[in-house]
């Protein structure tokens, strides 16, 4: 199935599947999604009081892993689904999320020490409208998390075959996730993505391979 990525269509996918959005995670990934995330969130150089931005935050994941690392962070969760916020709003009080759409956000420039996003970027039509604009509200010498899928191996290839076959049987938007497993395969390389920050004005810190590879880290560093 095609699903054009305009910002409409993509807020009304993920608005249809928030609800379960969690659950399925978990039982598509065997919980190792949460696991992945939080080792690459210890990647990231976050002291008491740093100014935090997790774009794309759907339910909070990352948000909330950051808070628990380091509760005296001043983190905020930016999503244009309101019903994934929704969920996220519920879960962390202490996270102040917003809804907004991260290719055109109202931040002034060089508000925050680090910015993360996780398995957000390969859903945005215009990526590098959205990778300029985390540039911008990022402090020089702050650092960009990126976490996605990176390569495809035989943990990859299970997420392909059993992502639509579960949602089929636990939720009513198997097409939705029929989408997902398509993004993935026409997202950039982590080698490639790494060029492309690079020619939006980052270098790259870390980079660090999870499942053999089949996710990908990649800390960027604002110059
Ligand atoms: C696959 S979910 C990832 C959520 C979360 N980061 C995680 O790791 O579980 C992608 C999220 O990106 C959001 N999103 C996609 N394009 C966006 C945009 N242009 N501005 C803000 N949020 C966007 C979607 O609404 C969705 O909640």
């Amino acid at each position: 199935m095609t699903i054009s990525k305009t910002p409409e269509n993509i807020q009304n996918l993920f608005n249809q599947i928030a609800a379960g959005y969690d659950f399925m995670n978990n039982l598509i990934s065997f919980g190792l999604h949460r696991a992945v995330k939080s080792r690459a969130a210890e990647l990231l150089d976050i002291k008491p009081h740093s100014r935090i931005l997790d774009a794309c935050c759907g339910t909070g994941d990352i948000a909330e892993l950051i808070k628990t690392k380091e509760p005296f962070a001043e983190v905020t969760g930016i999503d244009f689904s309101e019903s994934m916020l929704s969920i996220a709003k519920k879960r962390i009080n202490t996270v102040n999320f917003i809804s907004g759409d991260i290719t055109a956000t109202e931040f002034p420039s060089e508000s925050f020490d680090i910015v993360t996003m996780a398995f957000g970027l390969r859903n945005i039509q215009n990526a590098e409208k959205a990778l300029c604009e985390l540039h911008r509200i990022l402090k020089p010498g702050g650092e960009f998390l990126h976490l996605d899928f990176g390569k495809k191996n035989i943990f990859s290839r299970i997420f392909d075959f059993e992502a639509p076959v579960l949602a089929s049987i636990f939720t009513k938007y198997t097409e939705p996730y029929k989408y997902l497993v398509k993004s993935k395969e026409i997202f950039p390389s982590p080698d490639e993505l790494i060029k492309d920050f690079e020619k939006c004005g980052f270098k790259l810190k870390t980079r660090k391979d999870f499942v053999l590879g089949a996710i990908s880290a990649q800390i960027m560093e604002k110059i």
